[in-house]
């Protein structure tokens, strides 16, 4: 098996989903134009059938990408297909995402159908796509809670329509990483014609388990994530592309490789926050501002002496310039130090434990000392201070 993970990414299409981020096409242009660029291996364009407008939006996005595959989403309804594929018409790599619900409450209360309707449904949706492209992603919606017997039987009958992709699609976010991983385990010895097609992980984050699950299912076997930038997404949001990355690229153990420039990374997360309007926490894994900013006086201590005591990623690997030292109450004399010589004062022993007793008063009654503060703090001691100003 491949150690290649294909990274599919769905910022397009279920990240727009988020309430309020909604993107004109010209903004997903931008976005689309550099996710290519990132090297993401798939980028899910829309759903052409739920708006004229994302429909221009997926016919545009396949005139500019030049790598990556191009993919629209679809239900398993004719209309739906035929939409996708004529959105597609320009792609260069076109590929129809289409798929049904697989639980027994989707099957129950969303269709009011049977376990063998479902299977014959999804048939038929597969082999139309096929009429009009060779790459066709089937999804069992719901998966993460379809009983797994059911599901190597759906996902085996899309095999023999077709079928070149399975997402395996956790949709409410409830699956365990233990469970998720067992889920694909138990597809790759049960479902008729794997060896054909790849298995995808598409995981929501509604118990904060997206990433953990993804991850689980890589390990067994599963070959693409579909994720978002930023894990933006329905609800609690999707796996975050930025850190499955991060997570196969600094555990090499795994032996899981994926083709994205990671330095691209930050820049990527803070266009697509921008566009959407849509603000990144400041202790986000890997793009949040506190990413790579150490404020305690035991850390800074450390991460001045050798960056990795403190810290598992080089920032420059992602696109940030430096490691940032906070000044806090909780700073000790070495971040002190290591600030004061950064705007320009080289400070003796005894110079800094005078500013130091100053620059105290100061953080307890602050959030943060900054740059500005600390030139105030040492020229307002300057007439105690050995170094000359
Ligand atoms: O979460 C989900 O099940 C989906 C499918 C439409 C792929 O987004
Ligand atoms: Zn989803």
């Amino acid at each position: 098996m491949s150690n290649k993970i294909e990274i599919f990414d769905t910022t397009l299409r279920d990240g727009e989903q988020v309430p309020g981020c909604k993107l004109n096409t010209a903004q997903k242009l931008k976005i689309a134009e550099a996710l290519d660029s990132l090297g993401v291996d798939v980028i899910e364009a829309g759903f052409p059938i739920s708006s004229p407008g994302d429909f221009l939006s997926v016919t545009e996005i396949s005139k500019v990408v030049k790598n990556a595959t191009v993919c629209a989403l679809s239900r398993a309804v004719k209309k739906d297909i035929e939409t996708a594929a004529e959105a597609l018409k320009y792609a260069v790599k076109p590929r129809i995402h289409t798929g049904i619900g697989t639980s027994e409450s989707h099957i129950k209360y969303k269709f009011n159908s049977t376990p063998d309707k479902i299977i014959e449904q999804a048939i038929e949706a597969v082999k139309l796509a096929k009429t009009f492209v060779e790459d066709v992603e089937f999804y069992a919606e719901d998966a993460g809670r379809t009983d797994n017997a059911f599901l190597a039987k759906v996902c085996s009958a899309a095999v023999k329509a077709g079928a070149t992709v399975l997402n395996i699609p956790d949709t409410t976010g409830y699956c365990l990483p233990d469970e998720y991983g067992a889920k694909i385990k138990y597809l790759t010895e049960h479902v008729v014609g794997i060896e054909k097609v790849k298995l995808s992980c598409h995981c929501h984050n509604d118990l904060g388990l997206a990433t953990a699950n993804a991850i689980s299912g890589v390990i067994n076997g599963a070959r693409q994530i579909e994720c978002t930038i930023n894990g933006i997404g329905e609800r609690a949001g999707n796996t975050a592309l930025e850190e499955v990355v991060m997570i196969l690229r600094q555990h090499p153990a795994l032996n899981l490789t994926t083709n994205i420039k990671t330095r691209q990374l930050l820049a990527m997360s803070k266009m697509v926050s921008q566009e959407m309007g849509m603000f990144v926490q400041a202790n986000k894994a890997i793009v949040g501002d506190n990413a790579f900013a150490h404020s305690s006086g035991i850390h800074q201590d450390g991460v001045i002496k050798n960056r990795e005591t403190y810290e598992i990623i080089n920032p420059s690997d992602i696109g940030v310039t430096e490691s940032s030292i906070v000044l806090t109450a909780r700073s000790g004399r070495s971040a002190l130090a290591y600030r004061a010589k950064k705007v320009g004062y080289e400070l003796t022993k005894n110079d800094l434990d005078i500013v130091y007793l100053e620059f105290l008063k100061l953080a307890d009654n602050t959030k943060e000392v900054k740059d500005d503060d600390l030139h105030r703090l040492i020229e307002m001691s300057k007439a105690r201070l050995e170094i000359n100003i």
